[in-house]
């Protein structure tokens, strides 16, 4: 492979790697809020699906041609095993490391989504769970490798991708834990009004009370 090294190759890893972390932080809000069942009348659960699909396929393009002009650039030294295999890159190795192992996260998802009608739903949900895994991954290797880390608008950007993330979070446990206590009232009460099948097929009288009665016949 001849050697290549560009200002366009630099950019364009910087650049891509941006766009990628702005469009995974995306991909997590929708998808949070399609598996909380966000409801709204402009905007079906079909189209939160759709869109939280195609997103994270934007995403996957960008992080893909991040990490190939990353590898193609030798102006740094990060080498093509570091593509899946993590801290194997001579540049930067904890930081660049990180990027693979969220890479290798968002494989296994991507993965596990293309062969969805192959394996069980449950399979799937806990692949699909490593998504929360990757994304703060991905986070600590764009603060801790990137040259625009230290700028403020980076760090603006980053800190708005962060509380989108982890606001949705909040919203989708504080929605679940609703859910579960209203579940709970409502089979509460349900137990009140409807007596339960052991009672209502309990015997009117208990064993043994019909002979006493028997007994006390005069
Ligand atoms: C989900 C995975 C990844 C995301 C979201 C991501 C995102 C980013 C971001 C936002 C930057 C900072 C760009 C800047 O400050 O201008 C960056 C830098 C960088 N990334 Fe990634 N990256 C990922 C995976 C990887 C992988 C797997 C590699 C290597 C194979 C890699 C190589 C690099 C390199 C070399 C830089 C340094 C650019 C610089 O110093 O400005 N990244 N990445």
């Amino acid at each position: 492979m001849p050697a290549t090294s560009s200002a366009v190759l630099w950019y364009t890893t910087r650049a891509t790697g941006i766009v990628a972390l702005v469009l995974l932080s995306t991909t997590m809000v929708l998808g949070i809020l399609t598996a909380g069942r966000a409801k709204s009348r402009g905007w079906p659960a079909f189209a939160q699906a759709e869109l939280h699909k195609r997103v994270s396929l934007l995403a996957m393009v960008f992080l893909g041609l991040h990490v190939l002009t990353a590898v193609v650039d030798t102006y740094v030294s990060v080498g093509w095993a570091s593509i899946v295999v993590p801290f194997a890159s001579p540049y930067r190795p904890l930081w660049t490391g990180l990027g693979t192992v969220a890479v290798d996260l968002l494989a296994a998802v991507a993965v596990s989504s293309a062969v969805r009608r192959h394996i069980s739903a449950r399979t799937w949900r806990g692949i699909h769970w490593l998504a929360y895994g990757s994304w703060p991954v991905a986070m600590a290797h764009s603060l801790g490798e990137g040259t625009d880390a230290s700028r403020l608008w980076m760090d603006a950007l980053a800190a708005l991708c962060a509380a989108a993330v982890l606001g949705v979070l909040a919203w989708r446990v504080a929605d679940h834990r609703r859910a579960r206590e209203r579940a709970a009232r409502v089979g509460a009460s349900t137990r009140a009004v409807v007596p339960s099948a052991p009672m209502a097929a309990r015997p009117r009288s208990a064993p043994g009370t019909t002979r006493l009665l028997e007994k006390e016949r005069p």
